[in-house]
């Protein structure tokens, strides 16, 4: 019998308890959720990103009717920003007609495009001749044309942005896009371009429409973001490069402003980042999607399974600096330096931070604590009412783990970061983990969690965890499952929650579980025993969910019975888990969104097997028989 106590309070559910961790990871932006189709489009890949990289990877030079030249990938002081180091040059000779020119093959198959659907392509351009024609098409694997070719005109030798608009004339997941200059002389691209003009929000520069829907359906309370031992990649590459040179450590200030002046850099997982899904389109994705964003910076000391900390005093001055930079840019006011520039990309009001988290499973603790003593104690100063979040190293036991919480204790911090990847087994069997913390030290933020699979078990024993975290709300107070987005062909870690390719998108079973937490966040906890004795309850008034996660197989029915043992509601899971189908009861019940109602004496109950219900005067008991055997 389990028996549960409505006039009993248990802790408070915070309404950001379960969200998303977002990492550039899987290659989760560039060929994901940043809706750009064109891969390497500033011709900024290199073989320090990833052995296999060229400056023309994703590119083959191409001869348009029978046309000429040659193409190069330089870097010279010719650039079109100083963050933006490399542009392709073209020579062209085509004296007697025909273009020469490049083609992009995207991600996965190619450019997938739907018919009748609008493509936005631009390019900045500038050339020595005058005015060279470009001819920009859109063809699929086979060079059939998808859309009507357009025809721009390059005029003179400064960089300028020119811009077209395809309407695909059919379906295809195979498409490429050349661009070709036709006459002679130098032609120089950079930023070459296509959009879907249907993004999420209708933000220009903006997110793929499938991933960005099946995100916000999360209905998630917030949004950790950017990593992850991305911002770690100090780890990897030093911590500072000088100027814009490649391979810095993940810096918030590269990634805003006009998308041709971002940088683009080396990232942790082997692969390019373009920046182009940067700091401000995540606070907007944040803000569009009603979740809490929470940014992670980089404290200057490695995690991810490396033992470095910077020494350089300056260095770490200029990244608190940067940090507090960050805070006036997501709230400051127009009138600040760093709140006029969001205001500058089309967001004059603040996006209210108030949670930043410093440093990702670092597993130095005590160089780490030196460093986020100093972060802090400066954000406190300018802003105290923003939670500085600190982290309990990248293992969720044993020494460094324990070394990290003694620190995090001793320095009163407010939220600590925990990170676990387990196996199914661990999560049924820890689901206690919580109920034993400190009701009076630091609260948890479950940052990372996933137990090991895509497999319908893997979701089930992390939906039965969930309620252990539940249970300790006021301990657990924010949890995501990690990482949030896979693309099937550029895998660095599994399992994940969301998968895609270059055109179709699919939730797993662990993303429904967490769709299922986010889209019922109870008010509080209403405290429940399993005991052998059933025991009578008062009556629950207002609002109460239930639900049932059959584990161990052990149960076969399961029963909602009223005081007088009226059985209301049963389970006996010979369909599946939460199954239930009603048994007798007072007035007439039906089933609507696979929620039973009862309408009674005019009034409308309901009870859902998870979520919240509108249920009164009435006793519920919830009755288990275990299984024979
Ligand atoms: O979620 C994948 C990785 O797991 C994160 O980048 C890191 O924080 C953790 O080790």
């Amino acid at each position: 019998t389990l028996d549960i106590d409505p006039t009993a309070r248990g802790p408070e559910i915070a309404d950001e308890m379960y969200g998303i961790f977002y990492e550039d990871i899987n290659r989760a932006a560039d060929g994901g959720l940043y809706a750009e189709l064109v891969q390497n489009r500033s011709f900024e890949y290199d073989r320090v990103d990833n052995p296999a990289y060229t400056p023309l990877t994703a590119w083959t030079t191409t001869a348009v009717a029978g046309g000429a030249g040659s193409a190069e990938v330089v870097g010279d002081a010719g650039r079109l920003h100083e963050r933006n180091r490399h542009y392709l040059k073209l020579s062209l000779d085509n004296p007697a007609g025909g273009a020469y020119g490049v083609t992009n093959s995207g991600y996965n198959t190619g450019i997938a495009v739907e018919g009748g659907e609008r493509y936005d392509f631009s390019v900045w351009a500038r050339t020595d001749a005058g005015s060279t024609p470009l001819t920009v098409r859109l063809a699929d694997g086979t060079g059939e044309l998808t859309a009507r070719p357009l025809r721009l005109d390059v005029r003179g030798a400064e960089w300028a942005e020119y811009t077209g608009t395809f309407t695909a004339t059919g379906d295809s997941t195979t498409a490429r896009l050349t661009v070709a200059g036709g006459g002679s002389g130098t032609l120089a691209l950079d930023m070459v371009s296509l959009f879907p003009r249907d993004t999420f929000a209708n933000r220009p520069n903006g997110m793929r429409k499938d991933l960005a829907e099946k995100i916000a359906a999360l209905d998630p309370g917030f949004l950790r973001f950017p990593g992850g031992c991305l911002v770690n990649t100090g780890s990897h590459y030093g911590y500072e490069a000088p100027n814009w040179e490649r391979a810095r450590s993940y810096q918030w200030k590269d990634t805003i402003g006009p998308v041709e002046q971002r940088a683009t850099n080396a990232n942790f997982w082997g692969y390019n980042q373009s920046y182009g899904l940067g700091y401000f389109e995540y606070f907007q994705f944040a803000e569009d999607i009603g979740a809490m964003p929470v940014p992670v910076v980089p404290a200057l000391v490695t995690g991810c399974g490396q033992n470095r900390a910077t020494d350089d005093p300056e260095l770490l001055r200029r990244h608190i600096q940067d940090t507090l930079d960050l805070i006036e840019f997501a709230n400051g006011p127009v009138t600040s330096e760093w709140g006029a520039k969001r205001a500058e990309m089309g967001h004059p009001e603040p996006f209210g931070l108030t949670h930043l988290a410093v440093g990702n499973e670092e597993n130095l603790p005590d160089a780490f604590f030196e460093r986020f003593r100093q972060f802090r104690a400066a954000i406190e100063a300018e802003y105290p009412g923003v939670t500085v979040i600190s982290n309990s190293g990248p293992d969720d036991s044993g020494s460094t783990f324990d070394r990290a919480w003694e620190l995090n204790r001793a320095a009163d911090v407010d939220m600590v970061d925990e990170h676990y990847y387990n196996s199914p087994q661990w999560f049924l069997e820890n689901n206690n983990r919580y109920d034993s913390y400190d009701r009076n030290g630091p609260r948890v933020f479950l940052g990372e969690y996933a137990s090991q699979g895509n497999r319908f078990g893997n979701a089930l024993a992390e939906a039965a965890y969930m309620t252990g975290l539940e249970r300790n709300a006021d301990v657990v107070r924010m949890a995501s499952y990690a990482p949030l987005l896979a693309n099937e062909d550029y895998v660095q870690w599994q399992p994940d929650m969301i998968w895609f390719n270059n055109h179709e998108s699919w939730g797993t079973a662990n993303y429904e579980v967490q769709k299922l937490f986010m889209n019922n966040v109870g008010d509080r906890v209403v405290p429940s025993e399993a005991s052998p004795t059933p025991v009578v309850n008062g009556p629950i008034t207002g609002a109460i969910g239930l639900s049932t996660w059959n584990t161990s197989a052990a149960y076969d029915d399961v029963t909602v019975t009223s005081a007088d043992g009226e059985v209301l509601l049963r389970d006996d899971f010979s369909g599946g888990d939460a199954q239930w189908t009603h048994a007798t009861g007072a007035g007439s019940w039906s089933v609507q969104d696979g929620a039973y109602v009862q309408s009674d004496a005019g009034a409308t109950n309901t009870m859902v097997t998870a979520g919240q219900a509108s249920w009164s005067d009435y006793d519920l008991h919830v009755k288990a028989t275990k299984r024979a055997g």
